[in-house]
């Protein structure tokens, strides 16, 4: 336990030779607690859970940390071995991607072209493409997908409503560290002096939820606040929006149905966060 599978084959043939549900944790690797509690939201809905963990090259830009990205398979499956995972599939590019092959777009347009799409245009295009391929090579009944990534969510989720596929969708709450900052395979890039300053998202949607809470609904009054808090951490700010939850578009007035999406770097190191403005 847990099985680990490589090849498109044989991981068809392990979903054949069982009738129980499964819930699938797509993942790109290096896990940490927020892939746990997936884990442990799968085990809750599903009798098998398996884990993916492929670093999909194609939703990484030419410029983006493709090739650091950190890859320690030992320690990912002794963290699967001790979660008590049912199946590990970790292919190989060439599995995901057989050389020669006409490449196929699956797009978002709506949701996938803002906030992230726009800072990162192969993102979405990348994700939509490897989860329909993890989806229909692996034939869950369910998926667990972080709400850390918000926009990926919302475009996973319209994925599988418009193209009609068998399974379904479950989010699962962002896991933090001590002082809110959003556990992230990337936060190990944060320098001892750039960890501390790191928390300055979850200060920011915080205050964003407050300044709702005391009456003011102006969205760029709520934008401006946050945006102030990073910039005091000394991080730049790529967007902190006030959107709808739905469709990720700007809203005229503020309210507690919205969300605070942020994205700001700190160094060398692009951190993203979320909240709904919902009180807690
Ligand atoms: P990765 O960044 O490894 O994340 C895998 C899953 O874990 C995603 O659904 C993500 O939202 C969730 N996750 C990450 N950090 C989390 C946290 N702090 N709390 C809760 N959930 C968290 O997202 C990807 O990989 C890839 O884009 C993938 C979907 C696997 C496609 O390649």
């Amino acid at each position: 336990k847990p099985v680990v599978v490589t090849s498109a084959q044989e991981i068809r043939q392990y979903r054949h030779a069982t009738q129980a549900t499964v819930a699938l944790v797509p993942t790109m690797g290096a896990l940490h607690d927020g892939h746990r509690s997936l884990i442990r939201h799968a085990q809750k809905h599903a009798d098998l859970v398996w884990v993916s963990i492929f670093v999909n090259p194609t939703q990484f830009g030419p410029h983006e940390d493709f090739d650091r990205y950190p890859r320690p398979l030992d320690d990912d499956l002794a963290i699967c071995r001790n979660d008590d995972v049912d199946l590990v599939f970790t292919p190989d590019a060439h599995t995901l991607y057989p050389p020669g092959q006409p490449d196929v777009a699956i797009n978002v347009p709506d949701l996938a072209n803002i906030l992230e799409g726009a800072a990162r245009p192969a993102l979405f295009p990348g994700v939509c493409r490897v989860v329909a391929k993890l989806f229909n090579l692996c034939q869950p009944d369910i998926a667990c997908f972080g709400q850390k990534d918000y926009q990926q969510l919302a475009i996973v989720r319209a994925m599988v409503r418009d193209l009609a596929m068998p399974l379904r969708i479950v989010s699962v709450p962002t896991a933090r560290e001590h002082d809110g900052l959003a556990r992230s395979s990337r936060n190990q890039y944060l320098t001892p002096d750039e960890r501390p300053r790191a928390a300055a998202l979850f200060k920011a949607l915080r205050l964003a939820r407050k300044t709702l809470a005391d009456g003011h609904n102006d969205p760029h009054t709520l934008e401006t606040a946050m945006a102030e808090i990073l910039a005091d951490h000394g991080l730049d700010t790529d967007y902190a929006v006030i959107r709808d939850a739905d469709n990720l578009q700007p809203v005229q007035t503020a309210d507690q149905s919205n969300v605070a999406l942020i994205a700001a770097r700190l160094g060398s190191v692009r951190l993203i966060d979320n909240a709904l403005l919902t009180p807690t």
